[in-house]
């Protein structure tokens, strides 16, 4: 039986109808529009669908949307500011070329996010070690960690 849960969605309130065994990937795709967030393998293993529960990165394709009630979910969509400016991940992302065809790069960003949200200074292999569950099938990973390293230093330097 369906049921009722309620939670944040970059900032803004939801209230979506849901069976128990829908996870959140397909209620941020299918339900609310939201289809930055991006399923590769739909089991667990490539981290196309990272999201940030409360903070934390998770596999969107294997978490219960039950699970997120009452929990604060950030996807690719809310990451850039108030006034629409790009996230410096995003930015460096794109300045790096650490984007091939793109699919993993949601969910690359997002995992990242939460790596430089608890560490601002991580080195090259801190980034490897925390990206290691996010697969990438085009860049060869060089870039995107060069991109990680970029926003760590323009998110040290302007401070936000
Ligand atoms: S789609 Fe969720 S980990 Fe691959
Ligand atoms: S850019 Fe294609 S999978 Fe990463």
């Amino acid at each position: 039986m369906k049921q009722l849960i309620k939670l944040t969605v970059n900032g803004a309130e939801e209230e979506v109808l849901v069976e128990p065994w829908w996870d959140l990937a397909y209620v941020l795709r299918e339900r609310l529009g939201l289809t930055g967030t991006k399923v590769g393998c739909n089991t667990g293993e490539c981290g196309a669908c990272t999201v940030l529960v409360d903070g934390k990165p998770v596999n969107s394709c294997l978490f219960l949307a039950v699970k997120a009630s009452g929990k604060a979910v950030l996807t690719i969509e809310g990451l850039q500011s108030a006034n629409r400016e790009l996230h410096p991940l995003q930015e460096a992302f794109i300045e790096h070329f650490a984007v091939q065809c793109g699919y993993c790069t949601p969910g690359m960003i997002m995992a990242a996010k939460a790596l430089l949200d608890e560490n601002r200074s991580p080195t090259e292999e801190e980034i490897k070690e925390w990206l290691k569950g996010n697969l990438c099938r085009c860049t060869g990973y060089t870039k995107i960690v060069e991109a990680v390293l970029a926003a760590s230093t323009q998110m040290r330097g302007v401070g936000k």
